[in-house]
């Protein structure tokens, strides 16, 4: 069969919001593309304040969320809420909805189904879903129902034990060649970008050459057309092991966890609340409180 691309029906972008045209006028300038995941309004928020030109809603949440082992375990319900929430928050950057595990794999049809309910009822802007090869046509035809699709190859989480692990895809000039076909197919059947993840950085270079559609790297070096990062890696969030390609901005843990104690130990020491944290009342209405609770508490204590 063949999967041709069908052109999305033209969508009106709210206001403000970044073109999705944009992205490749910026890989045309090769000025860098900016992603960054988020899970919440407070996220989609901060990330569109700093300037992300694109935000993912990974189901890297499962983990950094919702404390999984995995990214499997995501469902579409907590993935749509997830997103929903995100959009609230963020106005310029282009929101992203990742398709969790089992929501794109059973047919066609289904991965449209789900791919609308990201854009209906989460407000996202795109979808993401992994692989390639019998995800071409899932790609086909959530394009065709008007809906940009970013493609992910390389490390594809949902598959870590096909893959035999969480580790570096593409290392081999056999396995780069697959990976530079599949990158290939995805952007004939119209994804919009394409994500690369832990894939030898002259492999990715290679990619992002060939390719018209931007390219964003996650562990992919640094000739990807764009970065993505996960929001609890960078910021330090995330105390479990993280992978080479992390780097870490700052300690925000450290700081939530000294701002819980600090406040643990006024609450034990009754430092906290003070006066500038309580409510007042008219002295006289008090007064009329006090004396009605007293009455009230003498008439219980009189009846038998
Ligand atoms: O789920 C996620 O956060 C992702 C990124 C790592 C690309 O897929």
């Amino acid at each position: 069969m063949s999967i041709r691309p069908q052109k999305p029906a033209p969508a009106t972008p709210a206001p403000g919001k970044l073109p999705i045209t944009e992205l490749a006028e910026m890989k045309a300038r090769r000025q860098p593309i900016v992603m960054v995941t988020a899970y919440d309004a407070p996220g989609g928020r901060l990330a569109d304040q700093a300037g992300a030109d694109l935000i993912l809603v990974g189901d890297s949440a499962a983990m950094t969320v919702l404390g999984h082992e995995s990214t499997v375990p995501a469902t579409l319900d907590e993935m749509l809420m997830l997103t929903r929430a995100v959009t609230r928050g963020a106005r310029r950057p282009l929101v992203v909805g990742d398709m969790p595990f089992g929501t794109f794999q059973v047919s066609d049809e289904d991965a449209m189904r789900n791919a609308i309910r990201f854009v209906k009822e989460a407000g996202a802007d795109a979808v993401k879903l992994e692989g390639a090869g019998p995800m071409l046509s899932r790609v086909a035809s959530i394009v065709g129902a008007g809906i940009p699709v970013m493609g992910h190859i390389g490390l594809t989480p949902q598959s870590a034990t096909m893959l035999g692990g969480f580790k570096a895809q593409g290392r081999s000039a056999e396995k780069a060649l697959r990976l530079l076909a599949d990158a290939r197919a995805l952007e004939a059947v119209g994804c919009f970008s394409l994500v690369l993840e832990a894939v030898p950085a002259a492999v990715a270079a290679r990619i992002t050459a060939e390719l018209s559609i931007p390219t964003i790297g996650i562990g992919a070096g640094a000739d990807c057309d764009g970065q993505v990062l996960v929001w609890h890696d960078l910021l330090g969030l995330y105390e479990g092991r993280t992978a080479r390609f992390v780097k870490r901005y700052a300690d925000v843990a450290d700081v939530i966890r000294a701002a819980l104690e600090a406040y643990a130990a006024d609450v034990r020491e009754h430092r906290f609340p003070e006066e500038q944290h309580t409510y007042a009342m008219p002295e006289e209405e008090l007064a009329l409180f006090e004396q009605a609770a007293s009455d009230q508490r003498e008439y219980a204590d009189d009846r038998p």
